[in-house]
């Protein structure tokens, strides 16, 4: 596991309107002792995969230039095998897409890290992790979702938390080298059970941007984070 949680702020609570802003306001040197957003998690909604629609390559190909925070790129889409390397051709540190939308991942994988970025593989709610489990050598991180894909806001269930416990065996055994991340509806509630299952890193968009003082918001669930995974292990 990962030295101190990892917090990916989600941009999709933010004001679309002004993201260079929305970027920065949750960047280091906010809060005294906490080094600000890890990854800053961008959501991509194509309206078929998932039934709502965002932003896409140009957006983010403008937000590379508004921010240095790596960004951590998840693609709701269809047909990832077409879409998702051209993210990582733009710059995009972490380059996520769905198990449920490819036939052949691995091969999306290799060519998303062939352009530069870190592959990701996301499954929904009531996907099974078990079929991918030998893919997941291709990848360098796992998406867990923690609410159905589509919209910010929603509640956490809790009965993903399973798979994190068994990616996290299987990860600490050192058979493989992954990034264990979680998405949706993770808050002041529900992050430290999260943590204690052995999530690395945290997705939070509502629960960041929803707040008065979103670098504060950040800061509080990190430690939240650190300090139940502490009492776990
Ligand atoms: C939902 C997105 C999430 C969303 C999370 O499909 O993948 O990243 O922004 O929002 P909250 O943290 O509000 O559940
Ligand atoms: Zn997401």
């Amino acid at each position: 596991m990962s030295a101190a949680p990892m917090i990916a702020p989600s941009i999709l609570s933010a004001d679309f309107a002004n993201l260079a802003a929305e970027s920065a306001a949750v960047g280091p040197g906010r809060v005294a002792g906490d080094r600000g957003a890890d990854w800053l998690h961008v959501d991509v909604m194509d309206a078929h995969f998932v039934p709502n629609l965002t932003l896409g390559l140009p957006v983010v190909q403008s937000l590379l230039k508004a921010t240095d925070i790596p960004l951590d790129c998840h693609l709701m889409i269809e047909d990832p095998g077409t879409w998702a390397p051209p993210y990582a051709e733009a710059g995009a540190y972490n380059v996520t897409f769905h198990a449920e939308a490819s036939d052949d991942p691995s091969a999306v994988a290799r060519d998303i890290r062939a352009a530069g970025a870190k592959a990701g593989l996301s499954i929904k709610p009531n996907t099974p992790l078990e079929p991918y489990l030998d893919i997941l050598r291709d990848f360098d991180t796992l998406l867990v979702m923690s609410v159905e894909p589509g919209f910010g806001g929603q509640s956490f269930i809790s009965g993903v938390l399973e798979k994190v416990r068994t990616i996290r065996k299987i990860v600490d055994s050192g058979a493989l080298n992954l990034v264990v991340e979680i998405d949706g509806g993770i808050n002041a509630d529900t992050i430290e059970q999260a943590a204690e299952a052995g999530v690395d890193c945290f997705v939070a968009g509502s629960a960041v941007y929803g707040a008065a003082d979103p670098a504060q918001a950040l800061a509080g669930l990190r430690a939240q984070a650190a300090s139940a995974r502490t009492h776990a292990h």
